[in-house]
């Protein structure tokens, strides 16, 4: 790489590093996540560490946190609180213990000091004379801010200590944190519960802090008068009998095998425990070897943090629920003991369907590993049988529908001649109550009616008051009474009017998509619409159920058809479409052509700039243009966003079609 390159590449993430400390640090509350944030961190690392030119006075190795909040006095600290490096692999630790040997110029036999690594905040308790004088936070590392008071709150740290040996000047450092189950009371306050310490803790009225039960667990010390200390052990021995709390799991482990598969035993333990850890930290025992070893700019030589993968955890499956779809497809979902993964808190993992939990054997109780990728829903990866107790069930799947208690049917494949792994309910309509509300929040969707004033939680609380049972109700709301409810006052309920009368006015094609048909996507509705052109031929067809002919539709197949016949057998489907057909104006396509795109159709990639791809293209048909999801010579327009994918720009070019913006999509529409 070209050093400018690198260069800008560097500052560029100096620059967001900056930012997520920001968040991290001085509010409280980060937009990424924990492994991110140290990917970030690596890579800095990384980049300076291969550049030698690289440096930069906001560089991650010069500092380890952020500036202290302007609310609280500052704090300097005496020792500075420097933060650890991590180790991710065996092979990070085997270099760990090698720059050891390297700095100390032998290999000698370590003892290290292996302590759980809470995630939590740390803290540092300034005693003379046995007395709590300054609680501080980190901050920077170098100045903190004074937070005496709030600490005071915290039950588990002494204010006076009435052991006779405790020194006379000595600065403890520890964790504060707050533990699994009384961060579930306040969950929706915080991302984590690191978070919610956090947060507890900067309080400005220490009353407040009082409110949140937080925790404090010590495992080191900052300047220390006269310190004999021989061995961190001592010292974790001592802090105990001082009246500290120290972590019960805290053990002595003398080489890296041992902390290997100390690592790998706890980190399946993570679950049972009832505060958050992200790994564990190992130091070297020996306090003199400790002082020889020293520090590089910000972290000891002689301690390491080895971190838990990030982006899984291991926990226990609570129940199975089972939940019904739009489309009566039973999917089960695993409710497990909420645990962080990547900074996330995670309560429920997807078990796909009835097939996934038989090939996986997936059991109430039983302990499983679970992974967040991404946008990913959370899924189970796998299920720990060694712990499984002697008493536990296979997991039985329902045959009958839980919310409505039809029978439920997997249905044969003619295509692939195989039983469909999902198992649905049978009552595909109104009559089941999950899919009934989930059809509503289908009709009211975006690419639907786009009603936006009404959302998916006021649409079951509409379905609960009675208000909505079918989509036909929207259109006979008594917003007197809305008006009267809890949360709702007359500008929300004008908007909510308003959304609804301007839904009124919709395309055929959105209208047959609002239906929420099985196998008739939004591409589908369009192929319907332009071949039956309006709603009185739909509704005629509908009544005839001459479904066939549409096999002379490019794109509809027998899989559509056979949906399509299936859904109006049942009466009250066509009695929905005949009614909502006098309520709404249904636009047919023809009518529909003769805005401003006419003729001219629309591709989009990347993201667009204050405008969803649904509204987008809804803005092109709006004015009878048309949208399409391949490139190809039929195509006049590619609209391209942020992050576009380059074959599809690159296909455009080679077929000559015009490369527009958004800004230039607008311009068309004046
Ligand atoms: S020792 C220089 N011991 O980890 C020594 N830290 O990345 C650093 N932490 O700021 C402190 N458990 O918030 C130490 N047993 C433990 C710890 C621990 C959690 C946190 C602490 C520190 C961060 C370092």
């Amino acid at each position: 790489m070209k050093n400018k390159t690198v260069l800008k590449n560097y500052q560029l993430k100096i620059k967001k590093l900056n930012y997520h400390n920001k968040l991290y640090f001085e509010k409280s509350n980060p937009a990424i996540s924990d492994s991110d944030y140290d990917k970030l961190k690596k890579e800095i690392l990384e980049l300076e560490k291969n550049y030698k030119f690289l440096n930069h006075n906001k560089s991650p190795s010069k500092k380890v946190g952020f500036k202290p909040s302007k609310l609280f006095e500052k704090y300097e600290h005496k020792v500075k609180m420097l933060s650890l490096s991590n180790a991710f692999d065996t092979n990070d630790l085997k270099n760990f213990e090698k720059k050891i040997f390297n700095y100390l110029d032998k290999k000698i036999k370590l003892d290290y000091s292996v302590e759980p690594k809470i995630d939590g905040i740390s803290a540092s308790l300034t005693y003379i004379n046995k007395k709590l004088t300054v609680g501080a936070s980190r901050g920077d590392g170098k100045i903190g801010e004074v937070i005496t008071e709030n600490i005071k709150t915290i039950p588990d740290i002494p204010i006076k200590i009435e052991n006779d040996n405790f020194p006379n000047e000595i600065e403890i450092r520890g964790e504060i944190f707050i533990r699994k189950k009384d961060f579930l009371k306040i969950k929706d306050n915080f991302a984590n519960p690191r978070n919610a310490a956090s947060g507890s803790l900067r309080q400005k009225d220490p009353k407040e802090t009082k409110k949140i039960p937080l925790n404090f667990i010590a495992y080191t010390f900052g300047s220390f008068q006269n310190n004999n200390f021989k061995l961190q052990s001592d010292f974790l021995r001592d802090l105990k009998k001082w009246g500290f709390k120290t972590n019960k799991d805290n053990k002595i482990l003398t080489n890296i095998n041992e902390l290997i598969d100390f690592h790998k035993e706890f980190e399946k333990k993570r679950f049972e425990l009832d505060y958050d850890v992200d790994g564990l930290v190992y130091k070297v025992n020996d306090l003199n070897l400790q002082n020889r070893l020293g520090y590089t700019s910000n972290s000891p030589r002689w301690a390491i943090a080895h971190k838990f993968s990030a982006d899984s955890a291991n926990t226990k499956v609570i129940k199975i629920e089972i939940q019904v779809g739009r489309t009566g497809a039973l999917t089960p979902v695993a409710k497990v003991e909420p645990v962080n993964i990547g900074g996330v808190v995670v309560s429920n993992a997807t078990l796909h369907n009835e097939d996934e939990i038989d090939r996986k054997d997936i059991r109430i109780g039983d302990l499983v590993k679970i992974e967040r990728a991404g946008d990913v829903i959370p899924h189970v990866i796998e299920v720990d049988k060694t712990k499984r107790s002697k008493s536990s069930k296979k997991f039985k799947f329902p045959t009958i529908c839980p919310s409505c208690g039809s029978n439920t049917i997997k249905e044969f494949n003619t295509v692939t001649k195989k039983y469909d792994a999902v198992r649905r309910c049978t009552n595909d309509s109104f009559g089941c109550e999950k899919i009934a509300i989930e059809k509503l929040k289908h009709f009211i969707s975006k690419e639907a009616l786009n009603i936006d004033g009404l959302g998916k939680k006021v649409v079951e609380k509409f379905w609960d008051l009675n208000f909505i049972k079918k989509p036909q109700d929207i259109f006979s709301l008594d917003y007197n009474i809305i008006t009267n409810l809890d949360g709702w006052g007359t500008q929300s309920v004008n908007n909510l009017k308003n959304s609804i009368e301007n839904s009124k006015t919709v395309s055929l094609q959105r209208f047959i998509y609002s239906l929420g048909i099985r196998h008739v996507g939004i591409e589908n509705a369009k192929l319907i619409s332009d071949n039956i052109k309006n709603i009185s031929n739909f509704i005629d067809l509908i009544k005839s159920k001459q479904f066939d002919s549409f096999l002379n539709i490019d794109g509809i197949g027998e899989t559509q058809i056979k949906s399509l016949k299936n859904f109006f057998s049942n009466k009250s489907n066509i009695s929905i479409v005949i009614e909502l057909s006098s309520l709404l104006k249904i636009q047919s396509q023809i009518l529909n052509g003769n805005g401003i795109l006419k003729g001219k159709s629309f591709m989009f990639t990347g993201k667009l700039d204050g405008i969803s791809r649904a509204e987008a293209k809804s803005l092109v048909e709006k004015n009878s243009g048309s949208t399409l999801s391949n490139v190809s010579k039929n195509l006049d327009y590619l609209v391209v966003g942020e992050k576009a994918t380059n074959k599809k720009v690159e296909q455009a070019k080679t077929l000559g079609i015009d490369i527009i913006s958004l800004e230039e999509l607008k311009k068309l529409l004046n």
